[in-house]
């Protein structure tokens, strides 16, 4: 980078480019090349910012200016303005919501000031598909120290110190399952990395994966090394076609660079990592079931023990680390244990990446330390409620997990306080819902998918969840009744104890967790056939006010279904046996004559 005086990053992330951030690639590279000075200025096209919310973004460095919301148009300006003038387009600054105040650089924004990034520590800085810009920022630095100036013993003893814990769900000490898969006796073993990640609203590993690829390459040597391992296996989604892309460029470049493949670094030491494909289904990103599409087989999750640490791949002992996980791993070896081990909380040390998405202010990907509170998550980095609605809940842990209340808002978030309050970490989706949410709905959108995603091979999930979800939907459709609420907590609990997999055993969680902090919602559909939140078709009902009716006829005109009549300037009737409840009467009566009870 250094014979550049200047260089524009542009976020190449998923996000942006579907923002045409490659154009705006195109369009300052012929800019610059228009005045001359593309031998000082370089563009990089990097990973995910995080601030997918305001993308495309751009960032100016060395004086670190981030543009926001870029434009196609915009890179006349910016290199006209900006790079050859010297002066920063205000227009394209992020404008501080509370105060309207343009501020030039992220650290000055407060979706950034909270965060602390450790596994996205290189997403947004450099150009992933350049091996030479993750070398310049220590990387594979952690692979050197680990080959040449420690036993496997020691580096996993890093690692447990560290107190990482698995980023994929479960929270497993990471080290640990190093030890034990080092343990087991056997000539071949493998390293096996999970970017399966099929939560709906995550994309932490994906994001991971297209930033900075060769943290997740690196780390997976590491691991071969600890554990006596000289294949990996990377298992990715086919729907993520950009980070199987860079992973495929990286793996390239890190052979090419004797950093893969036979004797690295000249230290005797082998290892090379493959990619398998996966077809998109939620339950392959289960360890066992993973496993067992990698071998050719169905999808199917087995019974554990053995665990895949002592009998996994092709029967093999195997470490199954996720994505965010192993990206964590290059810097801990590099900074030590002890550093690592200071951030976070005391069960659960370091950061933790979390896709923020719904009704919030600021959607994007966020590194936050553990320990930080649902409240500053919410409100400080993701900017509050939309609309200035009013906050009602957060569901983490996407399907397995539950939703968490105003109650829950100053508690740290940690794996086991997540847990007690009735979610979990999970691998990172975190959904903010708002007033107009009905909880109800929310549990059956959730159970619509485990439904869907359910491999079928046992009993309770495959047919309990099928049951759970007919209950549900009785209820949203205003046919359920009171002894149905009994029923599903009965049902739910059973599922959960005797699903074979992880899949099962969490996915009456959203349902129970509504049930424990919105109980009041369930009453009210099977009570009182109402929606409190006013998202249940079924039991909604447009009527026309007549007292505030001019007899306009625009909703007349405009009902899909004739199930509107009336004179001109007369008051309008609704009949109600027709009404399909599609709203547009409500919406476009300019008299607010139409009213939802
Ligand atoms: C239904 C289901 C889906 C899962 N999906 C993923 C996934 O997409 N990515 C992942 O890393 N772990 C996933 N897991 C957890 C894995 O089984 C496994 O625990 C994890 O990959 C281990 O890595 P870690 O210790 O680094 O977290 C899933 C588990 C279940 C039950
Ligand atoms: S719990 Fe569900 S996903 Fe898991 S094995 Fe049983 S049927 Fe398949
Ligand atoms: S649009 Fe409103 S004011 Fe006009 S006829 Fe319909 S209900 Fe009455
Ligand atoms: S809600 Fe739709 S179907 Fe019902 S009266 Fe209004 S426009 Fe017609
Ligand atoms: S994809 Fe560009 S900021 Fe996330």
């Amino acid at each position: 980078m250094s014979d550049y005086k200047m260089h524009i990053l542009v976020c190449g992330g998923t996000g942006c480019r579907a923002s045409q951030s490659e154009k705006i690639v195109a369009n300052l590279q012929s800019e610059l090349e228009f005045h001359k000075i593309e031998d000082e200025v370089k563009i990089v096209t990097t990973g995910c910012f995080g601030f997918c919310e305001k993308g495309p973004v751009i960032k100016v460095v060395p004086d670190n200016t981030f543009y926001t919301e870029v434009k196609l148009s915009d890179a006349k300006d910016i290199v006209n303005e900006h790079i050859i003038k010297g002066r920063p387009l205000k227009r394209l600054l992020y404008k501080n919501p509370k105060n309207d105040y343009a501020v030039t650089s992220t650290s000055n924004i407060e979706f950034y000031k909270k965060q602390v990034r450790i596994a996205l520590r290189n997403c947004g800085f450099i150009n992933p598909e350049n091996i030479d810009e993750y070398i310049a920022r220590d990387g594979y630095a952690a692979l050197g120290t680990t080959l040449t100036e420690m036993t496997p013993e020691e580096a996993i003893k890093i690692i447990k110190d560290s107190g990482l814990r698995g980023r994929g769900g479960g929270g497993f000490p990471t080290g640990l399952k190093w030890e034990i898969t080092r343990n087991v006796q056997n000539d071949v073993k493998y390293v096996v990395c999970n970017a399966d990640e099929g939560d709906p609203g995550a994309f932490m590993d994906r994001s991971i994966l297209e930033g900075d690829p060769h943290s997740v390459i690196e780390a997976m040597a590491i691991c071969g090394y600890c554990i006596g391992a000289s294949n990996g296996l990377v298992y990715i989604r086919a729907e993520y076609p950009l980070a199987i892309t860079r992973l495929k460029v990286a793996i390239d470049q890190a052979r090419e660079y004797g950093l893969l493949g036979d004797d690295i670094m000249g230290t005797g030491f082998n290892f090379d990592i493959t990619i398998r494909y996966g077809a998109g289904a939620f339950v392959c990103g289960e360890e066992t079931a993973l496993i067992h599409s990698m071998e050719g087989l169905r999808g199917e999750p087995t019974f554990k023990p053995p665990f895949p640490s002592v009998s996994g791949y092709l029967g093999k002992p195997t470490n199954v680390n996720n994505v965010e996980t192993f990206a964590n791993v290059p810097v801990i070896i590099n900074k030590g244990a002890e550093w690592f081990s200071s951030i976070g909380t005391e069960k659960s040390r370091g950061t933790k990446v979390f896709a923020l998405a719904g009704k919030v202010n600021n959607v994007g990907l966020i590194e936050v330390p553990m320990g930080i509170t649902l409240r500053e998550v919410i409100f400080d980095i993701g900017g509050g409620i939309r609309n200035g609605r009013k906050f009602k809940a957060v569901q983490t842990g996407g399907p397995s997990g539950g939703c968490l209340t105003e109650k829950d808002l100053d508690m740290p978030i940690d794996y086991d306080n997540l847990i007690a309050a009735g979610s979990m970490m999970g691998s990172g989706g975190m959904i903010v819902l708002d007033e107009d949410d009905c909880m109800v709905s929310i549990a059956k959108f959730y159970l619509e998918f485990t439904l869907d995603e359910s491999c079928g091979k046992c009993t309770p999930c495959r047919i309990g969840n099928k049951r759970l979800f007919e209950i549900l939907e009785k209820i949203t459709q205003g046919n359920g009744v009171p002894e149905d609420l009994n029923r599903l907590r009965i049902l739910a609990n059973v599922i959960k104890d005797t699903s074979l997999c992880g899949l099962g055993q969490t996915s009456p969680n959203p349902v129970l967790s509504t049930l424990d902090n919105f109980y009041h919602e369930y009453e009210a559909h099977v009570n009182d056939g109402k929606c409190p939140a006013g998202q249940c078709k079924a039991l909604l009902r447009y009527q026309i006010q007549a007292e505030m009716c001019t007899g306009c006829t625009l909703c007349f005109r405009n009902c899909p279904v004739g199930a509107i009549t009336g004179e001109r300037k007369a008051p309008h009737h609704i009949n109600q046996a027709l009404c399909i409840k599609c709203g547009i009467c409500h919406d476009k009566c300019k008299f607010k004559a139409i009213s939802i009870v």
